[in-house]
């Protein structure tokens, strides 16, 4: 669920009208709800009360400041995969105790960097990488808390570039090589303290198999590292999947209760009750990683129509936000929904592709789609950009990055001023 809805025709986020920011802010403009992020942490937070577990929230997801200092305040660690985003996390009031440290090219940098800062745990993706951390943490004098992400080598059956659990993938090591590893490491690393083991297998999964299916398979190994080597954590991972296509309407709770079971989208409710029985007597601390689905609907990006094109084949709506502000639709044919934040009195729906300014034919948000009619001038929000939104923002066309603002019940902030034309040439000489 969440806080984006019409009032009198007009799109609010939680209290406050989405055409008056868009009026006073400009466009485009990315706008989040913080009740909505707040609610979806607690909802997950209780999905999992039958066990010992901590909520790492995935700050790639959406790194704003603000998010994160919210975040903290509801009581999450964080997940990190650079020194910069572990940067943020201190900047925002997040405990380093709280943080581990993700991704398969760390620098000595970085790693230093976090070793210093006390971090909960590296977790490592190659022996490679397991054996530079414990000569890192040796020069320094210090010992590397760790966890081995596991490949669990299951199908999360989600698009190609956000898989990552299969032996294919990049990432983590095959399950069957695990244990070898941590018998060596016990012997052999003396600055490593084995911590804890993780798992990641995809994100924007829709369906509740994979990740039993994941479980299931890694459990026994996660209480034979326990047994073994006094591991006191098993991070299973984020990639909690949300709703794009009609992502309006499921902001009710009546869109929901008009959902059959089976075609329910993936709830906390299902995750947990699928999951906390088969966790909860491994004696183990569990960590999530969840991203996408604590800020994923919690956000939406705003943009005004600049032209209508009428073209021999198509209708193009020319909107001023591009694939540099929000690239999801280009690079895995994200779906989100484009909805007029002033409900068109006519009713009239028409059939267009949304397109950015950008010289790239890969610059739209949407192709022949049906949508309600929206005329130059106007204002749409892209649903569901909350999370992969902003954060993979760039300046390509040398267009300033949009701002951020964080609505919370009536009032409105702005969390990141929008880039001014000098902000693009900063640091160049
Ligand atoms: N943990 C690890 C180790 C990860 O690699 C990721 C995401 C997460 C947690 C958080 O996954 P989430 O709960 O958000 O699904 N830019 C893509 C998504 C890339 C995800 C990368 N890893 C998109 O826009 O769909």
């Amino acid at each position: 669920m969440h806080a984006f809805s019409y009032k009198d025709g007009s799109l609010h986020c939680e209290e406050v009208d989405l055409a008056g920011l868009a009026a006073e802010h400009g466009t485009p403009l990315y706008v989040y709800s913080a009740g909505t992020i707040v609610d979806h942490f607690r909802r997950l937070d209780a999905a999992l009360a039958g066990v010992d577990h901590e909520i790492a929230y995935a700050v790639k997801a959406n790194s704003n400041l603000s998010v994160l200092r919210l975040l903290a305040s509801e009581g999450a660690g964080f997940d990190i995969v650079s020194g910069g985003e572990l940067f943020r996390v201190i900047k925002a009031g997040g405990d380093p105790a709280h943080c581990t440290f993700a991704g398969v090219g760390k620098t000595r940098d970085e790693i230093v960097y976090a070793l210093e800062q006390g971090i909960y745990s590296f977790n490592v993706e190659s022996e490679e990488e397991l054996r530079y951390l414990d000569e890192v943490a040796g020069s320094l004098g210090l010992v590397a808390p760790a966890a081995v992400r596991v490949n669990p080598n299951v199908d999360a059956k989600t698009h190609k570039y956000i898989s990552t659990g299969k032996s294919e993938n990049k990432f983590g090591v095959d399950f069957e090589r695990i244990s070898a590893l941590y018998e060596r490491a016990a012997a052999e690393l003396k600055n490593i303290r084995l911590r804890g083991l993780q798992m990641h297998i995809g994100s924007q999964l829709t369906s509740v198999d994979p990740f039993v299916e994941a479980v299931d398979k890694v459990a026994p190994l996660a209480a034979e590292l326990k047994r073994l080597y006094g591991i006191e954590f098993w991070s299973i991972g984020g990639g909690i999947g949300i709703i794009y296509k009609e992502s309006l309407e499921s902001g009710s709770a009546e869109w929901w209760e008009g959902k059959e079971a089976a075609e329910r989208p993936l709830t906390t409710d299902l995750y947990g009750s699928m999951l906390v029985p088969r966790l909860k007597d491994l004696g183990l601390r569990i960590l999530l990683e969840p991203g996408r689905f604590i800020v994923g609907n919690a956000g939406v990006l705003l943009t005004r129509c600049l032209y209508e094109k009428k073209g021999s084949a198509k209708t193009f709506k020319i909107v001023d936000a591009g694939m540099n502000d929000l690239i999801r639709p280009a690079l895995y044919e994200g779906h989100h929904e484009i909805v007029p934040v002033k409900q068109p009195a006519s009713g009239a729906r028409v059939t267009v592709d949304v397109v950015g300014p950008i010289c790239e034919s890969g610059d739209f948000f949407c192709q022949d789609r049906e949508l309600d009619d929206f005329r130059p001038g106007e204002t749409v929000a892209l649903m569901s950009a909350g999370a992969y939104g902003f954060v993979m923002a760039s300046n390509y066309n040398s267009r300033p990055l949009p701002a951020e603002i964080l609505v919370e019940g009536d009032s409105a902030t702005v969390v990141r001023k929008r880039q001014a034309l000098d902000d693009l040439i900063a640091g160049e000489l």
